[in-house]
């Protein structure tokens, strides 16, 4: 199986660096990444603009009905090497990653039609393998066979002032207490939803990096990753 491809699927909590780690993989081994939180989060702008969440409440029959008018794909960016997310032809990837839409994303993501439309777009995405993919369900309900699954968790507390000091570069009004508390909110939503909650799959490895650097975290990858495919 050495010089097969495979699919690395990771799973975990909001802000445990689950997107930062499989770009970094992806680019070790030349595979495709696919951020599914951003996935979620252009559904969310999309409601958010068109008024289909006033006051946190979901008028989820329209964002049923909306959801084949809306078009999501990534474009690698060559000059910053980077892959952004696009909705119906606009590149969204700062919109997306404002709090404004952290806030709903959770309740839109448990939306069980939203979840299908998304899935079966992944499983295309990954269909020739060679992908690594980070979410919520990958290894779960996505790609249930992925050679290579990965659970990330990490202390709250740590995985705030993480998020914390990311948003301070783009965004300053926001507070440490309220970085807290949405992350403490999307745990809860995210492993209590009815449709594939959040959870470790059996055969996932899990990955605590309350206390390791991103160093050490790449060298534990490299180990595991050989022991998959020899
Ligand atoms: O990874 P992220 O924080 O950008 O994800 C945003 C939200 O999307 C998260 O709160 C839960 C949801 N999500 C999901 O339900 N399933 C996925 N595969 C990915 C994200």
């Amino acid at each position: 199986m050495k010089n097969e491809k495979i699919i690395v699927a990771i799973d975990g909590f909001s802000s445990t660096g689950k997107s930062s780690f499989a770009k970094q993989i992806a680019q070790k081994l030349s595979y495709i990444y696919v951020d599914t939180g951003a996935m979620y989060r252009a559904v969310t702008l999309y409601c958010i603009e068109k008024n289909l969440i006033k006051d946190c409440e979901l008028n989820v029959d329209k964002i049923i009905e909306n959801l084949t008018n809306m078009k999501i794909n990534f474009i690698f960016n060559t000059n910053t090497g980077k892959s952004e997310t696009f909705l119906n032809g606009e590149n969204v990837e700062d919109k997306i990653r404002k709090v404004e839409i952290s806030n709903h994303v959770s309740a839109i993501s448990a939306i069980p039609e939203v979840r299908t439309q998304l899935v079966a777009l992944q499983q295309e995405m990954g269909k020739n393998k060679g992908i690594v993919m980070d979410g919520r369900d990958i290894g779960t309900v996505v790609f249930p066979n992925a050679e290579l699954k990965i659970f990330m968790t990490a202390e709250p507390k740590i995985r705030a002032m993480r998020r914390y000091n990311e948003l301070l570069e783009k965004d300053n009004n926001v507070t440490f207490e309220e970085i807290e508390k949405n992350i403490c909110e999307r745990d809860y939503i995210d492993t209590h939803r009815d449709t594939s909650p959040l959870k470790k799959a059996d055969d996932a490895i899990i990955l605590d990096n309350s206390h390791i650097s991103i160093e050490e975290q790449m060298q534990w990858f490299e180990k595991i990753f050989n022991s998959v495919i020899e």
